[in-house]
């Protein structure tokens, strides 16, 4: 590609910063002095050098720490958000600013005609989603949902054996998202600046679980904690029933320490689980549903039948099946959108999506009570 298509970055911290050096480096590759712990990503031959399609123009924050680093990183600098809009050899920016500017800078930089990449949750709420995606058509822009996970392989692995069947028939599944922290000091603990986990991760764990399964999402029930603060969520759980029965338990905690594993999968024909984002884990497949004869165990003080231990000749345990992909595939697929020469992978459609069920999630655990929703 002779003319790189070129990308300025608005904010410049904890994501930004990361993105700087991913498309500095021209590899995707977002450690810098070792800036991120455990950060080394299997190398993969199907990984897009990104350089080879994209580039860096610069970088604008409002902090002047900030912008002393990416100097110090030999980041080109704009004094402002303005100067890079203006500047006519940007074709798109990719905003990654606490959630409440997003709508405005999404806005600011459609009327400047450059296409837009944005992180999630791309909009505090879908009312402004579709306010933005209406400008983005006026204008002819690509607006770009940066909701980024349904390119990790823990999700991978757990799509396959839902969409394969490879335990039978799946009828639930439970994600667990589980920190011990808290929420840390920011803006993510102001409410007006999008904070909370919902906004954080609620976006994510929603976002790939109503991609993966294709079926009208019947019902919704939400509960939000706030143990280490009053003013934002920093415990979610959600309970969805799909039209088909099939129920899914999402968590996202910051209290927990003691970590449970990161995926459960039960189908009629075995269970599989995944403990990490290492993706350890494992399967258990049922041969057949027949059994002996089974006599009662001691369950705590008493007698119990009904869960006693399968016998062993009935189980076998297998291996997760394991994935290589394209590290930059959303990267490339927002390049090849804005070129016209792809179809748009995360639509800002589906971010729409998500964001109603995030508004109805919220709605519930206001109201306390399930909430029919497609
Ligand atoms: N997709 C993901 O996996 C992922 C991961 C982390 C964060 N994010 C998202 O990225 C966004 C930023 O999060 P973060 O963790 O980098 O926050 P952060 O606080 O580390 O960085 C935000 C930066 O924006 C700058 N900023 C604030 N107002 C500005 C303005 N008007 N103009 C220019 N710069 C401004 C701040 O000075 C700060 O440096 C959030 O929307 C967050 O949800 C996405």
């Amino acid at each position: 590609m002779e003319n790189k298509f070129r990308i300025g970055i608005a904010g410049c911290g904890g994501m930004g910063s990361g993105h700087a050096i991913a498309l500095k480096s021209g590899t995707g590759d977002t450690v810098y002095n070792g800036n991120v712990a455990d950060a080394k990503m299997p190398d993969s031959a199907m990984t897009t050098r990104i350089g080879d399609m994209m580039e860096l123009s610069g970088v604008t924050d409002i902090d002047q720490s900030r912008r002393d680093w990416a100097r110090e990183q030999g980041i080109f600098v704009y004094e402002d958000y303005a100067a890079m809009l203006s500047d006519e050899s940007v074709d798109a920016v990719l905003i990654a600013t606490p959630n409440h500017l997003h709508k405005s800078m999404a806005m600011e930089a459609l009327r400047a005609g450059k296409h837009i990449l944005c992180e999630k949750p791309v909009m505090m709420c879908s009312a402004d989603l579709a306010e933005v995606m209406k400008e983005a058509e006026a204008a002819g822009r690509v607006f770009y949902p940066r909701q980024n996970r349904e390119w990790d392989e823990d999700y991978l692995i757990i799509r396959k054996i839902y969409q394969e069947n490879l335990l039978g028939r799946t009828f639930e599944i439970r994600c667990r998202i589980m920190g011990a922290r808290g929420i840390p000091g920011d803006w993510r603990s102001r409410r007006e600046c999008g904070g909370g986990m919902m906004y954080d991760w609620g976006v994510h764990v929603i976002d790939r679980t109503v991609k993966m399964i294709p079926e009208r999402l019947r019902r919704i029930y939400c509960d939000l904690k706030y143990i280490t603060n009053r003013e934002c969520d920093d415990n979610v759980f959600i309970h969805f029933t799909f039209e088909s029965g099939l129920t899914v338990r999402l968590e996202v905690d910051t209290c927990h320490f003691i970590r449970l594993p990161l995926w459960n999968l039960y189908a009629d024909h075995g269970t599989a689980e995944i403990d990490s984002w290492n993706c350890d884990g494992r399967m258990v497949r049922l041969s057949s549903w027949e059994d002996k004869d089974t006599v009662p165990v001691m369950a705590g003080s008493g007698l119990s039948k009904t869960m006693a231990p399968r016998g062993r000749e009935t189980l076998k345990e297998l291996p997760l099946p394991r994935f290589d992909f394209d590290r930059n595939a959303l990267y490339r697929n927002f390049v090849e959108t804005c070129l016209g020469t792809a179809q748009q992978t995360v639509t800002a459609d589906h971010a729409l999506r998500v964001l109603r069920i995030m508004e109805t999630c919220f709605r519930s655990a206001r109201e306390g009570r399930v909430i029919e929703f497609e």
